[in-house]
């Protein structure tokens, strides 16, 4: 079926001097496109129902495709919800799912997402979402925007193949309050035929992490105690205030200090290949592995070229996300952390990998002093 669209192009012009601006009023253009690609080729595809689950997890998939592109339903919720950052402070949250970050999702390029929005009534704020992996109309925020009670449905294809962040963006002041108080995931899109080292070779995992990286900004009291709110809406001013400074009072991995260390440190053997998944979607930060390597980083997130080999510290900047794998060569306690020291040893921004097998000489060993 051959259908047209017309297609609605506003185009303005606008020049100026040093002192003064002009804008003529814009010009109503209109064109005809004819769209080969119709809903109903898409209709056709498999459809698939996405079970997410929440971070450090990935839901369960192939890492290369079997078979052509499919429609992969999921759904999300908009809660908000008290939480726990750590060490006992709480914060009036907004989360997606619940949980900080949002789950992360996994397709392959080409497949179509089919995402509902729902935001229950129970809510107090608007909420929508940009998906950073989306072509148009905002990332998907001006057509998810949902008011307590509602929800929405997109469908949209997934043209790139990389880690992208998604997170909620309802518009002006709303936009990076909604992202600090938590509503930030990510989605992998993975290549179809999976991923591939530097040399264009087939890479597999045996495990992968999400670890979500989250600023937090929590006003004092007069007293120099972190306060806590009963309602976001009542703690917005005084976290916009302490937001305008630029510098977070907690910087933690998956919603709090201490989410993801001790007996909930993530774990691997010796000989497994890990990806280590990691979001910001408001700063910078500088993941590293002590004791460790990265042996593959897919820079700014892209599987689309080819890693870099070998790195220290690699870099996610602040709206995106980016993966990292390495495989461990030696048991023990390894520290995942961000490299700006501070924000991991004093603010939280710290995991730990808990690694079994056989300790190897060969790449360490403790000689004694001679007596
Ligand atoms: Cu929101
Ligand atoms: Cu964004």
């Amino acid at each position: 079926m051959k259908y047209k669209i017309i297609l609605l192009v506003f185009v303005s012009y606008v020049w100026g001097c040093s002192s003064t601006a002009v804008q003529t009023a814009p010009k109503l253009v209109s064109t005809e496109r004819t769209i080969n690609s119709t809903p109903t080729d898409i209709a056709s595809l498999h459809r698939q129902s996405q079970k997410l689950v929440s971070p450090p997890f990935l839901p369960v998939h192939d890492q290369a495709a079997i078979g052509g592109p499919r429609i992969i339903e999921v759904r999300l919720q908009a809660e908000e919800k008290m939480i726990d950052i750590g060490n006992g402070q709480t914060i009036q949250a907004m989360t997606f799912n619940g949980s900080i970050p949002g789950p992360i999702i996994v397709a392959h390029q080409d497949d179509y997402l089919e995402l509902t929005l729902v935001n229950p009534n129970t809510n107090l704020m608007q909420h929508t979402i940009d998906l950073h992996a989306a072509t148009g109309a905002l990332g998907g925020a001006e057509f998810m925007k949902v008011h307590p009670g509602e929800q929405k449905t997109i469908r949209f294809k997934l043209t790139k193949a990389g880690v992208f962040v998604y997170h909620c963006a309802p518009g002006g002041i709303q936009i990076p309050y909604h992202v600090v108080l938590g509503m930030n995931g990510a989605i992998m899109v993975l290549p179809r035929d999976g991923l591939k080292d530097q040399k264009n070779k087939t890479v597999n995992y045996d495990r992968a992490y999400y670890i979500g990286e989250q600023d937090f900004y929590v006003p004092k009291n007069l007293e120099g105690e972190y306060k806590s709110y009963d309602s976001s809406l009542i703690a917005m001013p005084e976290i916009l205030e302490v937001m305008k400074g630029l510098t977070p009072t907690h910087v933690v991995f998956n919603g709090a200090a201490g989410s993801l260390t001790g007996k909930k440190a993530l774990t691997a053997k010796v000989g497994e290949k890990v990806l280590f998944i990691h979001s910001q979607a408001n700063r910078d930060s500088r993941p590293h592995l002590i004791g460790g390597h990265a042996d593959l980083v897919w820079q700014g997130g892209s599987f689309s070229s080819p890693p870099v080999t070998d790195y220290e510290t690699w870099f996610v900047a602040g709206g995106s996300a980016v993966a990292a794998l390495y495989q461990f060569k030696e048991p023990g306690t390894y520290v995942y952390l961000s490299h700006n020291l501070i924000e991991a040893v004093l603010l939280g921004a710290a995991a730990h990998v808990t690694v079994e097998g056989e300790w190897d000489n060969s790449l360490m060993m403790q000689i004694e002093n001679p007596q």
